[in-house]
């Protein structure tokens, strides 16, 4: 299992590279630009001590990596795996992160979308029999920079291929403090972007960094 964050270099793919890294699995970090993925990479290799995670260009994640996290912004999401359908082959799970919100004027907004969630949207550009697992949307940067914090949270993950579920589960479940739990279907991407333009609200009006959730009685 290699992880490999496309366009990783922003606080999302930054955070999630450096708690997989720490948790021992093998990470790329990938940007449009080579010099920025390696400067990206050195930041977070400096956080870990070790030079455990590589830097590449997005395209050349493709080769190297099996499981290919989306970190780019939820408008760039379809180009961006438009870009990617030359590059993506049999055996290739994309992990998408991205959620529709909007900070303008001080606030947040979750920004209603034609065609359903973020992922449903992304997913119908992806070419038959790769499948694409909804993950981490709820888990924000802020707690997953700081790596002496627990997270002390469930990460809901959801997709229409079982198969791919559970790798992106296992994947998950290295990290530790944090509870994989299986979200059902691609849909209920749905509910799970709402829920974190709830806990960015949460944290800007309890101005943390850290809101998250933890589910009870499971
Ligand atoms: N931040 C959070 O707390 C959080 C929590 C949950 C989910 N998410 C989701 O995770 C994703 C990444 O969040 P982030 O805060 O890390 O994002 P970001 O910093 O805004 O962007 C991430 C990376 O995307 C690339 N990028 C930026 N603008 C682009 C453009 N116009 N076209 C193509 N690529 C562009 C850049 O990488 P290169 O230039 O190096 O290619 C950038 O470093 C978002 O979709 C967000 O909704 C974020």
């Amino acid at each position: 299992m290699r992880l490999g964050f496309f366009s990783g270099t922003g606080p999302e793919g930054k955070g999630l590279s450096l708690r997989f890294a720490a948790a021992g699995a093998s990470v790329v970090l990938g940007s449009r630009d080579l010099q920025r993925a390696s400067r990206a990479a050195d930041a977070c290799n400096t956080v870990l001590g070790e030079p455990l995670i590589l830097g590449m260009e997005n395209r050349e994640l493709f080769s190297a990596c099996n499981i290919i996290f989306l970190a780019v912004p939820y408008a760039r999401a379809v180009d961006a795996v438009v870009d990617a359908r030359p590059f993506l082959h049999a055996g290739h799970i994309l992990v998408d992160v991205t959620v529709p919100l909007s900070f303008r004027g001080g606030g947040v907004e979750y920004l209603e979308q034609e065609g359903g969630s973020n992922s449903e949207i992304i997913a119908r550009q992806l070419p038959a029999g790769i499948p694409l697992v909804a993950a981490f949307k709820t888990i924000p940067a802020g707690v997953l920079a700081r790596l002496d914090a627990q997270l002390n949270c469930d990460v809901f993950v959801c997709g229409d291929d079982a198969e791919a579920k559970r790798s992106v589960l296992e994947a998950a479940s290295l990290i530790p403090s944090l509870r994989p739990l299986d979200a059902g279907p691609l849909r209920s991407a749905r509910i799970l972007e709402r829920m974190t333009a709830l806990a960015a609200w949460l944290n800007l009006h309890y101005k943390s960094k850290g809101a998250r959730y933890r589910i009870e009685g499971l």
